[in-house]
């Protein structure tokens, strides 16, 4: 981009604090709101308002505004989407983001369909770790859950990671009573098989998750209910962690999370937030407004004005979504947080659009 600013090489900024002691230090970066799965709990219709393609930011403009991040804090930079693999050339972009020796971590978050014929250029390209969504191990639940029959692509794609020379595969699957609450054990089973942690997400009533109702929760208790039905004793794994999983043994060793989102929040220790693939940059992933980084970026504000907006918006920051929406199911009730109309009018409220 011939218009953007040129980074100076300030010395290291210390890390930036909200007003409730946050600091900020992952940094979620959607690079499409597109997919190729329509979840049920996350994008449930066949057609939605999609971002502008002119809109998308370029990889450098992406490069750029992490690289502002990572003067404030951010060490931890995880790829998100939509369907991430579906933008062209994401090695690069993990290439580029290599380059940044602040950033420790780079993960991507995919639903694994394209991943057996990227994962190779990914590795190579110098990415850190691989996360994919696997809610179920049934093809015909699958075809239900996504409207698509690609099942057995996302397995290639799991079963594609260890062999390009990853470790640290993780399996997120959302727990869903009535869906899937009798696959918890064969899931496990399952990422035992392909060396994967397997972490169960709490189904949240974010975005176009419009079919969210309390009784489908399949809450943290439940899980471990379930599970040490038939592992016996599970031990919580002691360690200190901002992460949204708390992690869980078995008698065996084999370790797994859960992502109590909605039942046991951990909003007073967050410290990410996330930029879409058109740069509006959201802190809180219940957040109805943001702010829009592609316009100062685009409109020729220097690194230091652009610094000093994230630093200053950062340091503001008093959002606790997901305990502010169960505060609320305690004294009235959990209605739908967004309105259908409202989540057309703007794409950015939905949980694809902002990666989760
Ligand atoms: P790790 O670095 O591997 O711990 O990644 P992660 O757990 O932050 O990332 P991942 O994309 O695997 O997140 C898993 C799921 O946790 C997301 O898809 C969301 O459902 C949920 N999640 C992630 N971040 C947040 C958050 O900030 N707040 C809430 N409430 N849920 C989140
Ligand atoms: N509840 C919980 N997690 C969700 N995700 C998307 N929608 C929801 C929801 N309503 C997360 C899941 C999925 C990833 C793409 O986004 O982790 O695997
Ligand atoms: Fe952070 Fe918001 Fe998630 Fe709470 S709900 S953990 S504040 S992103």
């Amino acid at each position: 981009m011939s218009s953007m600013p040129s980074l100076s090489n300030r010395s290291e900024e210390a890390v930036v604090q909200d007003v409730w002691g946050r600091s900020l230090k992952a940094l979620r970066v959607s690079v499409t709101d597109r997919c190729n799965l329509r979840c049920q709990y996350c994008m449930p219709e066949e057609e939605y308002v999609w971002l502008p393609r002119e809109t998308l930011l370029t990889f450098e403009e992406i490069v750029f505004l992490t690289d502002l991040f990572t003067r404030q804090g951010v060490d931890k930079v995880r790829i998100t989407g939509g369907e991430p693999l579906l933008r062209k050339n994401v090695p690069a972009l993990v290439a580029m983001l290599r380059q940044n020796p602040r950033i420790l971590d780079i993960a991507i978050t995919t639903n694994g369909v394209l991943l057996a014929e990227q994962v190779q250029d990914l590795f190579d390209a110098g990415l850190h770790r691989v996360t994919v969504s696997l809610d179920t191990l049934k093809p015909e639940r699958f075809k239900a859950l996504t409207r698509r029959d690609t099942l057995a692509k996302v397995f290639e794609g799991i079963e594609s990671v260890g062999k390009a020379g990853f470790t640290g595969l993780k399996l997120d699957t959302v727990a869903m009573k009535g869906y899937n609450d009798d696959e918890l054990v064969p899931l496990i089973e399952y990422g035992r098989q392909v060396n994967a942690e397997v972490r169960f997400i709490e189904y949240m009533d974010v975005g176009g998750a419009n079919e969210w109702s309390p009784e489908k929760v399949l809450s943290r208790k439940d899980i471990l209910t379930s599970l040490s039905q038939h592992y016996g004793v599970i031990e919580p794994v002691v360690e200190e962690s901002t992460a949204p999983a708390q992690r869980f043994r078995l008698p065996d060793g084999t370790t797994f999370g859960i992502i109590s989102s909605t039942t046991v929040p951990f909003c007073s220790t967050c410290d990410r937030s996330r930029l879409t693939a058109d740069g509006m940059w959201y802190l809180c992933l219940y957040a109805k407004s943001g702010v829009d980084l592609r316009k100062h970026l685009r409109s020729g504000r220097s690194q230091e004005e652009i610094q000093s907006i994230i630093q200053s918006v950062w340091q503001a920051r008093k959002d606790r979504g997901a305990e502010e929406r169960k505060e609320l199911e305690r004294q009235s009730g959990r209605g739908r947080y967004i309105d259908i109309d409202r989540l057309r009018q703007d794409p950015h409220l939905e949980m694809h659009a902002r990666g989760g």
